[in-house]
């Protein structure tokens, strides 16, 4: 699955590190959350710089680590207030045994048991230790504690430990524990936008990429077509809040996160699968595939063997598919693209009335910076006679922001009194 960085780029984590052998592991948590594109702020207790220096950590996170409570300097900069404001979410990783103890008293005599204290912060414990203090009574005692005052606990994973023992206590992977964080803000903006977004409770179904049109058991006719456009609005579809189904002809894209895709081939398929779709409901149907407009007569049921100067090959005409889906007794929004390499517009204003679409975005695909296989795009958008509403000019940028646009395109024509024509 691939994940849109600047989703989490306003996102504040404090990373607290206590003493523990597993503090090594969390140098390389810094790394994962800043490549989901976390801001990264770490706090190191005493113990944890037995283990690993501050300076690591400086150098991951991109800023300065705090480790004093009552430090002038430190305090002039971004004190223990502050830094509890700062966060969004505080993972201690790996929690000690003595920091649990501490959260569990409410002792704040240290910058990051008074930071706990402090912030009004979702606040995370990976304890790590060795298994037979893991087990101990007072631990478990502590970590029920916290677990009562609302602290999520990451159990620890079983296995070999760094002092020989083998059992529960070991921190669990970096990777896990970036993509709970991960998951966590994902599933937290997933409900504001099912709630607010500007799709919320919508049905999206779009078609994207190529179709690929079998002329035997081995070869197909196609286009360069490379989808990425589709999935754009798919991803921004979902983080309007929609329910996104993605058709996807063949392409190389990885899913959009939250998006269900179903993979489809030929033009027939496409059809098929959005009329399926159509009858599980749909509010809004978006047509960015590049269907081929014929396919082979009569599929070869053999390799066709090399023979002669010349081979014929008979095509008939696909079926339109957005055409046919705004044919439907219970249609959906339908928006619809056009690529053109000249009189844009009007070519575009045509396909709106001849499909009868409710919107139609177009662009001019002989322009070598956007289109196709770039990842830069600029359209122009029109609506339907009956909405009475403005052409849209998006300008060049990237497909990820021109979806954004087509999506508030979309809220505003589904928002807008249509009149009657
Ligand atoms: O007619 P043209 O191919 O230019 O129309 C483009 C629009 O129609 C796009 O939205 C495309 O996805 C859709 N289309 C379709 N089925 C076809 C051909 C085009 O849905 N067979």
């Amino acid at each position: 699955m691939s994940f849109d960085l600047s989703v989490f780029s306003n996102k504040n984590i404090i990373l607290a590190v206590t003493g523990g052998i597993a503090a090594y592991k969390s140098a390389i948590l810094v790394r994962r959350l800043k490549d989901y594109g976390f801001n990264v702020r770490v706090v190191m207790t005493h113990g944890a710089q037995a283990f690993i220096t501050p300076l690591t950590f400086q150098a991951l996170s991109g800023n300065s680590v705090h480790t004093e409570l009552l430090d002038p300097e430190a305090e002039a900069g971004m004190g223990h207030i502050e830094l509890a404001r700062w966060a969004d979410l505080v993972l201690v990783a790996p929690a000690s045994c003595d920091t649990i103890a501490k959260f569990a008293a409410g002792l704040a005599d240290d910058l990051l048991s008074t930071l706990y204290l402090a912030t009004k912060a979702p606040v995370w414990v990976a304890p790590a230790m060795n298994q037979q203090m893991w087990a101990a009574k007072p631990t478990q005692r502590n970590l029920n504690t916290l677990v009562e005052d609302g602290v999520h606990v990451i159990m620890p994973e079983a296995g070999s430990q760094a002092c020989g023992d083998v059992g529960l206590g070991r921190m669990p992977e970096p990777e896990d524990l970036a993509e709970q964080v991960k998951n966590y803000f994902h599933q937290a903006q997933r409900a504001i936008a099912e709630k607010f977004g500007l799709l919320a409770g919508k049905r999206v179904v779009i078609t994207a990429g190529p179709t690929r049109e079998a002329i035997d058991p081995v070869r197909y006719i196609s286009n360069h077509s490379t989808g990425k456009m589709g999935f754009a609005i798919a991803a921004a579809c979902y983080s309007a809040g929609a329910k996104v189904t993605l058709l996807a002809g063949p392409v190389s894209l990885d899913t959009p996160n939250g998006v269900r895709r179903i993979n489809v081939s030929s033009a027939i398929k496409m059809l098929d699968e959005s009329m399926h779709q159509l009858e599980e409901g749909c509010d809004v149907f978006i047509a960015t595939a590049a269907v081929a407009d014929y396919r082979v007569a009569e599929v070869a049921e053999h390799k066709i063997k090399k023979a002669g100067d010349e081979l014929n090959v008979s095509l008939v005409k696909n079926p339109d598919i957005v055409a046919t889906i705004a044919q439907q007794s219970k249609r959906p929004f339908m928006v619809g693209f056009a690529a053109e390499t000249r009189n844009v517009e009007e070519y575009a204003a045509g396909k709106l009335v001849a499909k009868k679409l409710d919107m139609i975005a177009c662009n001019d695909v002989s322009r070598a910076d956007i289109g196709f296989a770039s990842d830069q795009n600029a359209m122009t958008v029109f609506f339907a006679e009956q909405y009475q509403m403005e052409k849209r000019d998006l300008e060049k940028a990237s497909k990820q922001e021109i979806a954004q646009q087509l999506v508030e395109a979309i809220h505003d024509a589904l928002n807008h009194k249509i009149e009657p024509v």
